[in-house]
């Protein structure tokens, strides 16, 4: 019988909670001993894990957020701390872990793989900046609810003849933004990987007036040098040169929060459920991802310190649409 603990780790993400079900029950069903461990790595470290049946993790598909919490250590970061985690795994008996997060978070799996302990990622995320993998857990959710504020703004936008300035997350990427920009008819998309410029987002917001729009949406991400704040600044000087009223709206850990859509709750079920069948075969230091219909392992190796950048050809199609 083996016996492994699960985590959630880094920003949350709505999903964690069908992936946390998912391993547990899968890893239940093999016989296997389970622990879930509070607060991510800060968990580790403190020692502070509890045995999962399938009952305690019950009822908690619909839900957003993580029932296990999740962290950011810092002291996770040290050779001493990833020692003292260690340690309590091994104290424990707990021989395999499953960690699911993002980017900081597979890059601490990486570690502990490299330290000889059996580790299998997740790949979760809202930011779906996660090499080796087309999506994360969390990152359709934080586009829709994106896109909702996106539809509401417009409603708003067309009575008054406005223009909405809306920055969503996504740290040094811009999934969310692009996905949700282009999904809600945005004029103008504005992400890490291609900015456009506080005059060029002037032009286009002119034109718009000028071609009788009603309204207008400019979606910027926070990872933006030129973010909402800064479009703000700009126009505040330059007011004449857009036509249309401005107003912005950040959403800020809005899109984090909240239901997982159908798609995270089916992707987080399923990378959960193949973490734990990764485990079994022994393919381990490795991120379990989706590509298209099939899953997908990447070594941890390559997944570490590394940020999958957006396609910029949707911009270009988002900007020949934004007639
Ligand atoms: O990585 C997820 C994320 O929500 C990013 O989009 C955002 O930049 C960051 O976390 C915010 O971090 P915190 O919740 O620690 O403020």
């Amino acid at each position: 019988m083996r016996t492994i603990g699960i985590l959630t780790s880094g920003g949350d993400a709505p999903g964690m909670n069908a992936a946390i079900r998912a391993a547990a029950r899968a890893a239940l069903a093999l016989g296997w001993r389970v622990f879930g461990v509070q607060q991510g790595y800060a968990g580790l470290i403190a020692n502070r894990m509890a045995a999962l049946d399938a009952r305690a993790v019950g009822g908690i598909i619909q839900h957003g957020g993580t029932v296990l919490g999740s962290a950011r250590s810092a002291e996770f970061r040290t050779g001493a701390g990833r020692a003292q985690a260690l340690r309590h795994l091994d104290e424990r008996g707990i021989n395999g872990l499953v960690v699911i997060g993002g980017n900081g978070s597979q890059t601490g799996a990486h570690a502990l793989s490299q330290a000889g302990l059996a580790v299998v990622g997740v790949a979760s995320t809202i930011d779906n900046d996660l090499v080796g993998t087309d999506t994360t857990i969390g990152a359709d959710t934080a586009v829709n609810v994106t896109l909702e504020a996106i539809d509401r703004l417009r409603t708003t936008g067309s009575s008054h003849q406005r223009a909405f300035v809306v920055e969503t997350m996504g740290r040094d990427v811009g999934h969310i933004a692009l996905a949700a920009g282009i999904a809600g008819g945005a004029e103008v998309i504005s992400v890490p990987e291609l900015e456009v410029t506080p005059q060029e987002v002037a032009d286009r917001l002119r034109a718009a007036y000028q071609r009788g729009k009603t309204h207008a949406i400019v979606v910027v991400a926070e990872g933006a040098r030129h973010n909402a704040q800064a479009l703000l600044a700009h126009f505040a000087r330059h007011r004449e040169a857009i036509g249309f009223e401005l107003r912005l709206t950040t959403l800020g850990h809005m899109v984090r929060g909240g239901i997982p859509t159908a798609a995270d709750r089916v992707l987080a079920t399923r990378l959960g459920a193949e973490a734990v069948a990764c485990l079994a075969r022994g393919h381990t230091g490795v991120l379990v991802g989706a590509h298209g219909a099939a899953l997908t392992t990447t070594p941890l190796a390559d997944v570490a310190g590394r940020t999958k950048p957006v396609d910029v050809a949707w911009l270009q199609l988002a900007r020949v649409l934004a007639q």
